[in-house]
């Protein structure tokens, strides 16, 4: 059977394999995602997919902790990281009540961060406190109201520098892991070398510790749009489509239930 990885774990794989983390909401498609992610990410994207949101700000920290059980319950043996929904982490004090009732009221082993080096002092008091915590820097979505847009960050030295320090400062805040989005592959690399967590990227090239993706995205059932970084690795959509319009078909015309299928 699988074993869980620890944050210890986590950590030493940096130099030695890469990581593969992937999103997921709900028990079932944990149970089916269990078997390959080393991590899984009960991220707020699930405002987006499974609750129809145009972005992530609206989630709220019932809805992180109730899909947060519901992917404990389904992926048993898998690391499952609890995103810290939009305005949860504003200061120090809010930070640590609302990741004390993640870590009360689920299983989770650890909670996501966004923020750089302003949110190092935060960070710190959760670490110190006994809470695993992911950051998260780059393009940051809980931003995209505040900074108008999803923007590649990365472009230029000064920006480059900047995200040095970010996940420097988070390392320092005793962080385990990095997520990184949305950020030129090259600068994405540097900032992979320039700590001793594993950076794990989303849009953010090769040259990194491990990768992330939604998993509605990978899977291609997520239709509303495509980012440049999402591989679809099927086309979930199409086919749950022509399966439900065959069932359909089937019903219209009885042959299901078939005697097969009937007591
Ligand atoms: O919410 C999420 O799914 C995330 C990933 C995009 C890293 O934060």
């Amino acid at each position: 059977m699988k074993k869980k990885l620890s944050i210890n774990a986590i950590k030493k794989a940096k130099n030695e394999r890469l990581l593969t983390m992937i999103t997921a909401y709900d028990a079932l498609f944990a149970s089916l995602l269990e078997e390959s992610a080393d991590i899984i990410l009960v991220g707020d994207s699930l405002n987006m997919s499974f609750n129809g949101k145009p972005d992530t700000l609206s989630a709220t920290l019932d809805q992180m902790i109730y899909h947060t059980n519901a992917v404990c319950n389904g992926a048993k043996n898998t690391f499952v990281i609890c995103d810290m929904p939009f305005g949860t982490y504003n200061n120090p004090r809010a930070a640590l009540k609302n990741a004390i009732r993640v870590y009360q009221e689920s299983p989770a082993d650890a909670v996501k961060i966004e923020g750089g080096k302003d949110k190092a002092a935060l960070i710190k008091t959760l670490t110190d406190n006994g809470i695993a915590v992911c950051g998260h820097i780059g393009l940051l979505p809980q931003s995209v109201r505040g900074q108008g847009g999803y923007i590649v960050r990365g472009k230029t030295p000064e920006d480059i520098e900047t995200l040095i320090e970010d996940a420097e400062a988070i390392e320092e805040a005793g962080a385990f892991c990095i997520v990184i989005e949305g950020v030129k592959a090259e600068a994405a690399q540097v900032v992979s070398k320039a700590v001793n967590i594993p950076i794990i990227g989303i849009g953010a090239g090769t040259e990194v510790d491990g990768q992330v993706l939604v998993f509605s995205d990978m899977l291609g059932l997520f239709e509303a749009f495509t980012p440049k970084f999402v591989k679809k690795y099927m086309d979930g959509a199409t086919l749950v489509k022509q399966a439900v319009a065959r069932y359909k078909s089937e019903v219209e015309t009885k042959d299901f239930p078939s005697s097969e299928h009937t007591y």
